[in-house]
């Protein structure tokens, strides 16, 4: 079991990763001096898993636990599950005191994130994430939310946990989609930041796939290591931080374009970083070579749903409704080297309009 630290201005907290912390998850919380039993939430998908785990490892140490499940899914990240949170504190007599654990993927750690940080004005929270996802990326940072009809993760705050405990053999019962899902984000942070991860993801790609735990630490160990360190310079995203955007901006128009049901939030990023590479190439800030093989890489994590049927316009509309990317200005984070990513300012729209119609017709040489 290895722990990092987040450093932030006026808070820190451990990120524990290791094999086995879920079954020792409450000795662990009852030494970082949480005293009391936790109000458990999680979703009935992870609870039927590895939820008897958690719950006998917190029984030995704080007797009775209540558990609050709320839908599997992002469309129960709303306002709706947000108030039957409350409810279920509320019926527990929850007070100022008590704590949340949030025992999940991205859509529990965020919703659950978001109900600590507004309970009775802020209560203390602590993540223990279930999918790559949420490992390497969500529950690293500190932001909650919440979607509203107007678009995803709209209503929300910026409110750290007090530790985060990831386990890498829980992930071994990830369906696979969803595992690959994740990968492309730690694809993602080798590429903006980290080359010898890059490489050790080149060389240990099929053990990781088959979910090996050994390799599925180290990589979780130093995806988080990279979003914790860039979080701690720039905690509300106004420098730094949009690095961590790679491939986003862009993936986040496929996602909208394909209504948030054709691609998984990490396969739209593949797509998004694909574009995104091949754009980098064609300015001429990255060598063509090097794009290749980190394109490489993001095809042998496994099959992407096609982008080809996806018309210009629907992702145009998506990017200028984007809050990072507005007319007149149009800022993206590009790549000038493997490992190192830039941001880069007045991009021009029509020459990124006529890459993205060639990138879209072309799109079958990547799948
Ligand atoms: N806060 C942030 O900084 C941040 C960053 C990235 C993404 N997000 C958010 O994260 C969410 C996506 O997270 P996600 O990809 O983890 O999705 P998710 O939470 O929906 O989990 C994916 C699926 O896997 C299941 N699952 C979870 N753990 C499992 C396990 N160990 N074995 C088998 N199945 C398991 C879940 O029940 C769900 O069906 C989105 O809402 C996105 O907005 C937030």
């Amino acid at each position: 079991v290895k722990t990092l630290n987040v450093n932030l201005k006026d808070h820190r907290y451990p990120i524990v990763v290791g094999k086995g912390i879920l079954a020792d998850s409450g000795k662990y919380l009852d030494k970082q001096g949480f005293h009391t039993a936790p109000i458990v939430i999680s979703n009935p998908t992870v609870m039927r898993l590895h939820g008897a785990t958690l719950i006998q490892s917190l029984q030995s140490v704080y007797g009775n636990i209540s558990v609050i499940k709320i839908g599997d899914g992002e469309r129960y990240k709303n306002h709706a599950t947000l108030m039957k949170i409350y409810d279920g504190m509320f019926r527990v007599q929850a007070n100022r005191r008590s704590w949340i654990l949030a025992f999940g993927g991205g859509v529990v750690g965020d919703i659950a994130g978001f109900a600590a940080a507004t309970f009775m004005r802020g209560i203390p929270y602590v993540m223990i994430p279930t999918t790559l996802l949420s490992q390497v990326d969500s529950s690293i940072g500190g932001k909650v939310a919440v979607n509203v009809i107007q678009g995803k993760n709209l209503v929300g705050a910026f409110y750290q946990p007090s530790a985060v405990l990831s386990d890498s053999e829980v992930l071994s019962t990830l369906p696979k989609r969803e595992l690959a899902s994740g990968l492309h984000e730690v694809i993602k942070c080798g590429a903006i930041c980290s080359s010898p991860l890059l490489r050790y993801l080149e060389q240990k790609l099929p053990e990781i796939l088959k979910c090996q735990t050994k390799e599925l630490e180290h990589i979780v160990l130093a995806a988080a290591r990279i979003k914790a360190d860039v979080v701690a310079v720039d905690e509300k995203e106004t420098g730094l931080r949009l690095i961590l955007n790679f491939g986003h901006t862009v993936g986040h128009a496929f996602e909208a374009a394909g209504d948030f049901r054709k691609f998984k939030h990490g396969e739209a990023v593949a797509w998004g970083m694909i574009a995104v590479l091949e754009y980098s190439r064609e300015v001429g800030l990255l060598q063509a070579e090097e794009a290749a093989r980190l394109i490489q890489l993001i095809r042998r994590v496994g099959p992407l749903p096609s982008i080809s049927g996806i018309s210009l316009e629907s992702i145009w509309k998506a990017l200028m409704h984007d809050k990072k990317f507005r007319k007149g200005d149009i800022r993206m984070v590009l790549l000038q080297s493997l490992g190192k990513a830039a941001i880069y300012n007045g991009i021009e729209a029509a020459s990124l309009r006529s890459f993205l119609r060639r990138f879209i017709a072309g799109s079958h040489a990547f799948a």
